[in-house]
C-alpha cells in the first residue's frame, strides 16, 4: 500500500457563499487567510459558486486588490505551486473600500454581496470574517445586522468569525459575548483560535479516543505531571502595538494553551457532536483550581528578553529595543505557570505551561511523563540517575508534527544496562507534508457550517476567569526585574525554579 493509500478522504466542496475579509489588506489576510483558500482550492474544498469580497479602508479597486494578493499574499505560499489555481482563487476576488464604522459602508456592502449573488451564485450565503484589529469586532458586528445582513431567511446562511483576542479581561469578554449574542445566534458566531486548526491537536481526539491503550493510562494513577511548551524564536515583530497591551498571557494562554490543554484534559465525549465535544472542554477548563493571589505569586512566572544571540547566531534587540516598545515596558514576553485539575481523573497531577518569544526555537509541544517504574529489580544494573527513567510520551505540534513514547531499553552487551530509546511516529512519513496555515479545516468548517473546533461563548468566558487573577497581581505588582532573560534562552531562571522545586524539569526540546 503506497502512503497516500492509507489516507481515505471523503470531503466535499464546502456550499457555495460569499466570504466576505473585513480587514482585507492586513497581514493576516495575506498571510494566512488567502494561502489557505489556496490551499483549500487545490484540495478541492472550496464552494463551487464562490467569491471573496475584501473589505477595508484603502482606497483599491477589485483589479488592484488581486494586484496585492498576487504581490503580498502569493509569496507566503509553501509547497507545489499552482499557478491556474491560484488564478482561479484571485479571480474570485472583488473588493470594496469601506470605513468600517460607516454606516453607508454597510449599505455598499449589501448592494455589491446583492450584485455577487447574481454574478456568482452565491446563494445568499455570507460568512463574515473579522480579520481586523478586536477594537472593531462590536461595531462591525452591529453594522451588518443594521444593514440586515445577518438575518437568515429562505435557507441562506450568515455566520461571523470573530478572531482573537476576544475580549481583553474577563469583563470585556463578556461585554463582547453579550453584545453578539444579542444580535445572532450563538450557531452564527465562529470564536476562531487556530491552534484548534492544527493537524496534530485535532488529532488528539484520535489518539486519545480511537486507540483502546491509550485512555486506560491517561490519568493520575499513571501519570505523573504534564508539560505544555509553545516556544517562538520570534519577537515582537511589527505587532508592538497590540503586543504591548497585550502581553504573552493574554496573547497565548486563555485561548491557544487552554485549548491544547482542554483536548489532552478532556474526558471522552460521547459522540463528536460540536456540543458534546465543547461541554467536555468546557467542564475541563471549569475543573481547573483557580489561582488565589499567593498562588500567583508561586506559581506563576513572567518574563521579558533583553538582547541576545539566537540559536542561528544572529543577535537580536531586546523587547525595550523594539519599535513601537516603550524604553521602561513592562510587558511580558514569557510565562510559566502551574495548574491543578480539581477532577477524578487528574488530581493531584500538575500541568505545567510555558510560553514566549525569542525561545531557542520554534517549539510547540505536551509532555506527558509517567510516573517511575519501582527500582527492585534494577537495583544493581547500570543507570543513567541511578532509577529507571520515566516513560515519556511527547505529543508535538511543531515544528515537525508527531508523537514519541521514551521507554527503557537494555544495551547490548554482558551486563544489565539500561539506556532510554525513543519509539517515534512522525506525521510526514506517513501522510506526506502538506502545506497547511492551520485555518484551512476552520474556514472549510465555518462554510459547512459545522462549529466543532470553534470556541463557545462559555469556554472563552472560563478561560478568562482562570487567567483574571493572575492579571490583577501583575498589575498590582508590576516587576522589578525586567528584563530578566536574554534573548535565546528558555526564559527567566524562576520558570526552571517553579519545576525544580516539585522535583521535576522542563524536557529540552528537540524536533523529532
Ligand atoms: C498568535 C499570537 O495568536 O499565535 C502570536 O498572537 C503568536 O503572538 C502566534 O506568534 C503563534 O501561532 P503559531 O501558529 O505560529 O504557533
Amino acid at each position: 500500500m503506497s502512503d497516500t493509500d492509507t489516507h481515505v478522504d471523503t470531503a466535499l466542496p464546502a456550499p457555495s457563499c460569499v466570504m466576505v475579509i473585513f480587514g482585507a489588506a492586513g497581514d493576516l489576510t495575506k498571510r494566512k487567510l488567502f494561502p489557505a483558500l489556496y490551499y483549500l482550492s487545490v484540495a478541492n474544498r472550496l464552494p463551487e459558486r464562490f467569491a471573496v469580497l475584501g473589505v477595508s479602508r484603502e482606497a483599491l479597486s477589485s483589479e488592484q486588490y488581486r494586484e496585492l494578493m498576487n504581490t503580498e499574499s502569493r509569496v507566503h505560499l509553501d509547497g507545489d505551486y499552482s499557478a491556474e489555481v491560484w488564478d482561479r482563487l484571485v479571480q474570485c476576488c472583488h473588493y470594496l473600500q469601506g470605513d468600517f464604522r460607516d454606516p453607508e459602508a454597510y449599505e455598499a456592502l449589501a448592494k455589491k454581496l446583492s450584485e455577487l449573488d447574481d454574478q456568482c451564485q452565491t446563494g445568499g450565503n455570507y460568512l463574515f470574517y473579522m480579520a481586523t484589529p478586536p477594537a472593531f469586532f462590536g461595531d462591525i458586528a452591529e453594522q451588518i445586522v443594521n444593514a440586515g445582513l445577518a438575518h437568515e431567511d429562505e435557507g441562506h446562511w450568515r455566520r461571523l468569525v470573530i478572531e482573537k483576542p476576544f475580549g481583553h479581561d474577563l469583563q470585556s469578554a463578556r461585554a463582547l459575548n453579550r453584545k453578539l449574542l444579542d444580535m445572532f445566534n450563538e450557531r452564527q458566531l465562529y470564536r476562531i483560535d487556530h491552534y484548534l486548526g492544527k493537524e496534530t491537536v485535532q488529532n488528539f481526539l484520535a489518539f486519545r479516543f480511537a486507540n483502546g491503550v491509550i485512555e486506560p493510562i491517561w490519568n493520575r494513577r499513571y501519570i505523573d505531571h504534564v508539560q505544555i511548551t509553545v516556544a517562538e524564536p520570534l519577537g515582537v515583530e511589527n505587532r508592538a502595538s497590540y503586543y504591548e497591551g497585550a502581553g504573552a498571557l493574554r496573547d497565548m494562554i486563555p485561548n491557544h494553551l487552554l485549548a491544547v490543554l482542554a483536548m489532552i484534559a478532556m474526558e471522552p465525549p460521547i459522540s463528536f457532536d460540536a456540543d458534546e465535544i465543547r461541554d467536555e472542554q468546557a467542564r475541563v477548563l471549569r475543573a481547573i483550581q483557580p489561582l488565589t493571589p499567593e498562588d500567583v505569586l508561586t506559581h506563576t512566572v513572567r518574563g521579558q528578553y533583553t538582547s541576545g544571540v539566537m540559536a542561528d547566531g544572529m543577535q537580536v534587540p531586546a523587547y525595550r529595543q523594539e519599535a513601537g516598545v516603550a524604553a521602561d515596558s513592562q510587558t511580558e514576553t514569557f510565562v510559566a505557570m502551574s495548574l491543578m485539575i480539581d477532577s477524578w481523573r487528574w488530581a493531584g497531577v500538575p500541568f505545567y505551561l510555558r510560553t514566549g518569544k525569542r525561545m531557542p526555537g520554534r517549539f510547540t509541544e505536551i509532555v506527558v511523563q509517567y510516573k517511575h517504574a519501582p527500582n527492585t529489580a534494577f537495583k544493581h544494573s547500570i543507570m543513567k540517575n541511578k532509577h529507571v527513567e520515566p516513560n515519556v510520551m511527547v505529543l508535538r505540534i511543531q515544528p515537525s508534527e508527531g508523537i514519541s513514547l521514551g521507554i527503557n531499553a537494555k544495551v547490548p552487551g554482558q551486563v544489565m544496562q539500561l539506556s532510554p530509546v525513543e519509539m517515534n511516529f512522525s506525521y510526514d512519513d506517513y501522510f506526506g507534508d502538506e502545506p497547511s496555515t492551520g485555518y484551512e479545516t476552520l474556514i472549510y468548517d465555518c462554510m459547512k457550517g459545522d462549529p466543532t473546533l470553534f470556541k463557545r461563548a462559555d469556554i472563552i468566558e472560563t478561560a478568562w476567569q482562570l487567567v483574571e487573577p493572575i492579571l490583577d497581581v501583575w498589575t498590582a505588582l508590576p516587576p522589578r526585574d525586567f528584563p530578566n532573560y536574554a534573548a535565546g534562552q528558555w526564559g527567566p531562571s524562576a520558570a526552571d525554579e517553579l519545576l525544580q522545586r516539585d522535583g521535576r524539569a522542563w524536557r529540552i526540546c528537540t524536533d523529532a
